[in-house]
């Protein structure tokens, strides 16, 4: 049973437990091969680069069980010029995951939820828009993300679908 979920900023004392974590195989694919080692990795790129980056470890109730990072950028990718969110201001998921002994036990889902809250106060200023992209075989995360008010855009890259919730017209 969870009783406390909590997300947490990553530091010398846990980041060795993030770099720990992993996601089956067959579930590559859908964090696009990368490892929680090289998304710190990036956190630290983009936040040089002036791009806010907010890496965070996942705990239930005191026990690490995933990673997840979001973004403050600007959606102004070339692919989306003629859409409505085109040059607009976003939180971008950038990763997420629940560590394989963890996975199907609700974390997923209430982490999420408390990263949208978080996102709901602009932490790192004004947006319009979450955006994220999932693997279109991915259905785990197709249905979790429309729970949460994601629309597919129609977007797809890489054999990722880009879906976004607005923030605004909420
Ligand atoms: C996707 C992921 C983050 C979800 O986290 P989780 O803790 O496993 O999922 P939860 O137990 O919180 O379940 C969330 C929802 O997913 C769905 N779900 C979970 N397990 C499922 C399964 N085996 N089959 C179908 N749907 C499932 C359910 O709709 C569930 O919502 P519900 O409880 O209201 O029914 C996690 O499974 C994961 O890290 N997977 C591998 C990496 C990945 O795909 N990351 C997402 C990249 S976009």
């Amino acid at each position: 049973m969870i009783k406390m979920m909590e997300l947490r900023k990553i530091a010398g004392d846990n980041i060795d437990e993030v770099i720990a974590l992993d996601v089956e195989e067959n579930q590559k694919e859908f964090i696009l091969e990368t490892t929680n080692l090289r998304c710190f990795a990036d956190a630290h790129m983009l936040n040089a680069d002036g791009i806010p980056a907010t890496p965070l470890a996942i705990y239930a109730n005191n026990t690490m069980v995933g990673f997840l990072m979001y973004i403050y950028d600007t959606l102004d990718h070339e692919s989306f010029e003629n859409e409505a969110f085109y040059g607009k201001k976003a939180y971008f998921i950038w990763h997420n995951m629940i560590d394989k002994n963890h996975q199907g036990k609700g974390f997923g889902k209430l982490a999420f939820e408390k990263m949208l809250i978080d996102i709901d106060t602009m932490p790192n200023g004004e947006a319009d828009y979450v955006a994220l992209f999932y693997h279109k075989s991915n259905v785990i995360a197709k249905t979790l993300y429309a729970s949460f008010g994601f629309v597919d855009t129609g977007i797809i890259q890489d054999n990722s679908i880009l879906a976004v919730k607005n923030l605004k017209g909420k």
